[in-house]
């Protein structure tokens, strides 16, 4: 397949362009660089070796990660400094604790007291102390204390007071960025996300706390605020591909998504004027239902053809207005899907095929599971 052209793929097939994923992975590196803060990239859209190695540089250091399975997967290859952004699960903290007893910096996220029980319940082995990072909700409405609960203040001294714990940083994300449209929206929740993290760390300071800082988002690290230069780090992710949905938001632009699912036409349905294509859910994922004027995807160099609606294995495409033209989409004729959510839709495909200027280079294999 090396070196061979797209459309020599079987599909569906998920492309990833590695061009413009080191454009991407590089242009944030900049950003954080100009803004003098630490970047710790996300694992979570693309869960590969290679991709990782893209986000850092090489350096196999510091990168975040939304599974133990990820962790497990990194820690296996050579990297350390993870962060398990994840609100500690009871029926994984012995896997934590292997990893924290194997890895220089395996680090842990805690939102609620059980969770530092369940730590300060098992020792680490040869005087190691667990690596903690306290989650705050600024607003994002998932996981986190909130920061004005003074139970959040109250958690973070017990953290950092625990036997055999050590008080690493404070996690937010501000996975709110999503509903926003615009550079300039996406600005003002990065600046109310930073206040407050940073009215956080004072009132932490104030009880002489001392400890690391982290927010972000693809949208927020895309657009930084100047004040984002007072954390000590931010941690996006999808970034790497970015997706139809970015796009929307304003992140980027759609020249920038560097993924695709190739599909071909299988079928003519004139009695619905609809075309038949091999990309169901299993292909794309349902993610972005309702959100776009052409579906649930873009069909690149296609603008007036929309993917109306999908079964497992099945698409069907007609003409956003009119009637369809059979004889423009013979079957067997390949399309390029833009995924709305670059996340969602790697996580359907096994394999990524990997690209430059047309031709195929070789595969990405993610890791999956919990
Ligand atoms: C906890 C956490 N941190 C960081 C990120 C990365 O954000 P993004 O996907 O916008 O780059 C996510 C994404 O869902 C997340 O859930």
């Amino acid at each position: 397949m090396e070196g061979g052209a797209l459309w020599t793929l079987c599909s569906p097939a998920l492309l990833v362009d590695a061009d413009k994923v080191k454009r991407n992975a590089q242009r944030m590196k900049d950003r954080c660089l100009e803004l003098g803060v630490q970047l710790r990239p996300h694992m979570k859209t693309h869960k590969t070796l290679e991709g990782a190695d893209i986000m850092t540089g090489g350096s196999r250091r510091c990168i975040v990660v939304s599974t133990l399975a990820e962790a497990c997967f990194y820690g296996d290859r050579g990297f350390d400094d993870i962060l398990y952004a994840y609100s500690l699960p009871f029926d994984k903290v012995e896997r934590c604790a292997a990893l924290s007893e194997r890895l220089d910096l395996f680090q842990v996220l805690v939102d609620h007291p059980e969770a530092l029980e369940r730590l300060t319940k098992r020792r680490l082995r040869d005087g190691r102390r667990w690596h903690v990072w306290l989650k705050l909700d600024c607003s994002n409405g998932r996981a986190g204390v909130l920061p004005s609960d003074p139970g959040a203040v109250k958690l973070a001294q017990a953290i950092a007071e625990a036997e055999g714990v050590e008080l690493t940083g404070v996690y937010a994300h501000c996975g709110n960025t999503y509903n926003c449209k615009g550079v300039e929206q996406i600005q003002a929740v990065a600046q109310e996300t930073t206040e407050s993290t940073l009215q956080f760390m004072e009132k932490l300071k104030a009880v002489g706390i001392t400890c690391k800082s982290s927010i972000g988002s693809t949208p927020s690290c895309s657009h930084p605020v100047k004040d984002m230069s007072r954390l000590s780090e931010v941690h996006p992710g999808n970034y790497v591909f970015y997706d139809v949905q970015q796009s929307l938001i304003g992140s980027c632009s759609l020249e920038d998504v560097a993924v695709r699912v190739l599909t071909r036409v299988i079928g003519h349905c004139p009695h619905r004027n609809q075309l038949l294509v091999d990309c169901g859910w299993c292909g794309l994922s349902l993610d972005g239902a309702g959100k776009l004027r052409t579906g649930y995807a873009v069909i690149e160099g296609h603008p007036d053809l929309k993917l109306v609606s999908m079964t497992q294995e099945h698409g069907r495409v007609e003409p956003v207005s009119g009637a369809l033209d059979f004889s423009s989409y013979p079957l067997g004729t390949p399309l390029m899907l833009i995924p709305y959510h670059a996340c969602a839709t790697a996580m359907m495909h096994p394999v990524y095929h990997v690209h430059s200027a047309g031709r195929l280079l070789g595969q990405w294999t993610p890791t999956r599971g919990w």
